[in-house]
């Protein structure tokens, strides 16, 4: 058995009904989380509701749900009804249900649907590090609101799967701003780690600033500015950044090889610093 929260209650997840008038269903007009908790602990929680508190002010949507105990408790109640220790959460807020119109409904409640789920990342990724594929980044220019409207980031995912990689990076006027679900960093020529800065054309992920914040703390040198393909293929190291992929070394892009195609020593430098840091 499987249990979910929806607006209020709490539900079995193969059940659970949310209205087809819901504006996420109709519209994308929506929000979401997604985060991770490990023995009940619910890991970077500040700053994934501070990240969701911004996208439903980026949408103009009520903000339920944003007081962080009584967030808190709602989470760690479905936890605890699932009985699992380590997981993932999902948590999503639309504007609400009403009759199909493009304009705002006058009056409407947000929906709420909030469930835990697994996914296990395969080891091998982590020490032998994965292979992406570089597109165009077709996304509008509020990649900074975690909006669940994700269709190029669901096409350029399943293209890299199809092509037997892990993951697409994608670029804007030939710079990188980040993979479809995930962060994109370099370790440049000059031993920096460098990354898109945070602005409209990304998400600021919870795991790319925490992994910035430890490499300050570690005297490691971090940019943040835009990279190109060139600095890419010129780097000396690569990877990526997300909630559930935590960090994963970036061997080969395009089937061009990145260093000496293993993971590099930063970043299994870094990978050590944020298991040590973030108990998973
Ligand atoms: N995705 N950029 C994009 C486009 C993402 O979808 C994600 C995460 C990230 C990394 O953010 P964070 O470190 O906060 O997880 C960056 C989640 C995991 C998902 O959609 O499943």
């Amino acid at each position: 058995m499987s249990i979910c929260y929806v607006n209020g209650s709490y539900q079995e997840k193969s059940s659970a009904m949310i209205s087809i008038q819901d504006r996420g269903f109709n519209f994308s007009d929506g929000v979401y989380e997604v985060m991770s908790f490990s023995d009940s602990n619910i890991i970077n929680f500040k700053k994934h509701v501070k990240r969701l508190k911004m996208s439903l002010d980026g949408l103009r949507i009520k903000k339920p749900l944003t007081n962080y105990k009584s967030l808190e408790l709602i989470l760690k109640k479905l936890i605890n009804l699932n009985s699992i220790d380590n997981g993932f959460l999902y948590l999503q807020i639309t504007r609400g249900s009403s009759s199909r119109n493009h304009l705002f409904p006058k009056s409407s409640k947000p929906n709420i649907v909030i469930f835990t789920f697994n996914s296990k990342l395969d080891e091998k990724l982590v020490l032998n590090g994965v292979k992406i594929r570089l597109t165009e980044d077709l996304r509008w220019k509020r990649c900074d609101i975690k909006s669940i409207s994700l269709l190029p980031n669901v096409l350029e995912k399943q293209n890299a799967f199809e092509e037997g990689m892990y993951e697409s990076w994608q670029k804007r006027d030939n710079l990188i701003t980040e993979g479809s679900t995930s962060n994109a960093f370099i370790v440049n020529k000059n031993g920096f780690i460098q990354t898109h800065p945070t602005n409209n054309f990304i998400l600021g992920g919870v795991t790319r600033d925490t992994l910035i914040e430890i490499a300050k703390k570690n005297k490691i040198k971090v940019l943040e500015k835009a990279f190109s393909s060139n600095d890419l293929f010129s780097s000396r190291e690569a990877f990526l950044t997300s909630t559930t992929a935590k960090i994963l070394p970036v061997v080969k892009i395009n089937n061009k090889i990145i260093g000496d195609g293993r993971p590099g020593k930063i970043t299994q430098t870094l990978i050590k610093m944020y298991n040590e840091q973030v108990k998973f």
